[in-house]
């Protein structure tokens, strides 16, 4: 079987890779043939094993290096390569951010097909460390172990307290340091590893589904609170009571503690009772002045200070003098609503998530912003010629929908109400460039503006700014 593979995909030798892609890959090429690979870097020269041959592209991965490019670095975090959130920490951070912009400008250009005007240059993080205020590591009692580890013969320690290894659900790897998160997130996640290694708690085994440990989420905010989630897989008070007290003790800078016993198969609780141990039962980040509320299950951005950035190029496209009606589509906890409201006449927040709208709404009260309203419901449907007539035609659009891009029957909505200017956020270029064209019928493209909120990852966001023809 495995002979026969081999003869199937040959290796490819000393084959040059070009550059950065999409979804973190590398393009090759070879006899026309278009290759994507993971781990390398432009300038490399490889050997390559072909995994997956399709009829327009395969996939390879680099099984032998015989020149490293240029613009390689040495990662900084010793588990990268295996871990699967920073995958672009070999290539500086400028070289980073060149093909991000590149990413951007090669969808608008290639499936958007519109008039595009000269891209503003990227807008990059000045954090390109400690830069997230969220971490949800996972407990596993059977610990990722590398070739080396195997080939050893030695017995390890196999609970885990990390990230899942990319594709594979049942294998964690054990996180030493993690660079995403600041201060105290490392040394929680390693108290917590050690009281319960000390106390035997048993950690969780992802294929059996037993054990009590599942997920530690780590949530730091700018304002300096702090909230950490534990959640097991079981009842067991008097346990769940020593490990949080312990918590309590160690780490005083806590301000929200809670923890959630989960029996399903899945980690997600956005269905459980999340119960507040000690603290309050929310955190606050803050934003020009603005608080906002994160409770447990509420959505944040996850790079705060570049969400700022972020949401203030969003308003300057914008461009609001005050007297605007502005529908922001897609408003999660209405961060976006609520920091353009003072700047506007009226806004109306749509968001399908019913309880990301009860913080909408709780954030524009503990701020005293009176100008906005909120809506729960799937867009397609809440943004209806009965809504409009109800609050009027918006004179500007903010929309900022997930990875999918917007509805078709939102696009056409849109296209029919016509606001004077659309302010187009976007996490997935791709999508967006679809959807660009759909509005190019009736917008033209005036402005495009790429923004790093993810550094060391092929993640980048762009926000575009419409115009009516
Ligand atoms: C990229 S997030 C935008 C969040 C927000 N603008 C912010 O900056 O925090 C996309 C949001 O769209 C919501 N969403 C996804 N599909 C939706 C739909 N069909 N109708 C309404 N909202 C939807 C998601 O729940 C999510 O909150």
């Amino acid at each position: 079987m495995r002979n026969k593979h081999k003869k199937k995909f040959p290796i490819l030798e000393r084959i040059r890779i070009e550059e950065m892609v999409a979804e973190g890959k590398c393009l090759a090429r070879y006899e026309n043939m278009v290759i994507f690979v993971p781990g390398v870097a432009p300038g490399d020269i490889v050997d390559l094993r072909i995994t997956r041959k399709k009829k327009s592209f395969m996939e390879a991965e680099a099984v032998n290096f015989h020149e490293l490019s240029d613009l390689r670095i040495e990662p900084f975090c010793e588990h990268f390569g295996i871990c699967g959130g920073c995958k672009w920490q070999h290539i500086d951070y400028d070289t980073q951010l060149h093909y991000k912009q590149k990413q951007v400008k090669d969808n608008l250009e290639r499936i958007g097909k519109v008039a595009l005007p000269e891209f503003d240059p990227i807008l990059g993080s000045a954090k390109t460390r400690y830069y997230r205020n969220k971490l949800e590591y996972t407990f596993s009692n059977t610990s990722w172990l590398t070739k080396e580890q195997i080939q050893s013969g030695e017995e390890f320690d196999r609970d885990a307290l990390g990230f899942h290894i990319p594709g594979r659900f049942d294998k964690i790897l054990d996180i030493k340091h993690c660079y995403l998160q600041p201060d105290p997130s490392n040394a929680i996640r390693l108290e917590v590893r050690a009281y319960a290694k000390a106390n035997g708690l048993p950690f969780y085994d992802l294929i059996r589904l037993e054990g009590y440990l599942r997920n530690l989420i780590i949530r730091t905010a700018n304002t300096g609170e702090l909230m950490v989630i534990v959640q097991v897989y079981y009842e067991d008070q008097e346990a769940m009571q020593k490990l949080l007290d312990h918590l309590a003790t160690t780490f005083p800078e806590i301000t929200s503690l809670h923890y959630v016993v989960n029996p399903k198969g899945n980690e997600t609780f956005h269905d459980l009772d999340v119960i507040c141990y000690k603290g309050l039962p929310y955190i606050h980040e803050e934003m020009e002045g603005l608080k906002f509320r994160v409770g447990p299950k509420s959505f944040y951005q996850t790079n705060a200070d570049q969400a700022y950035e972020l949401y203030r190029l969003t308003r300057e496209l914008a461009n609001l003098n005050g007297d605007e009606l502005v529908y922001d589509l897609y408003t999660g906890a209405g961060t976006i609503a609520n920091f353009v409201a003072r700047q506007c006449r009226e806004v109306i927040g749509i968001e399908y998530v019913p309880s990301a709208i009860e913080d909408a709404r709780i954030n524009s009260q503990i701020n005293g912003i009176t100008n906005t309203t909120f809506y729960a419901g799937d867009m397609k449907d809440i943004l209806s010629d009965e809504l409009i007539e109800r609050h009027g035609r918006p004179d500007v659009v903010i929309t900022d929908p997930p990875r999918a891009g917007m509805h078709q029957d939102v696009v056409e909505k849109l296209l029919q109400v016509h606001p004077n200017r659309i302010v187009y956020v976007s996490c997935n270029p791709a999508t967006q460039a679809r959807d660009l064209e759909l509005l190019s019928a009736k917008y033209d493209v005036t402005r495009v503006q790429p923004v790093d909120m993810f550094p060391q990852t092929h993640h980048v966001e762009n926000i575009v700014l419409l115009t009516a023809k």
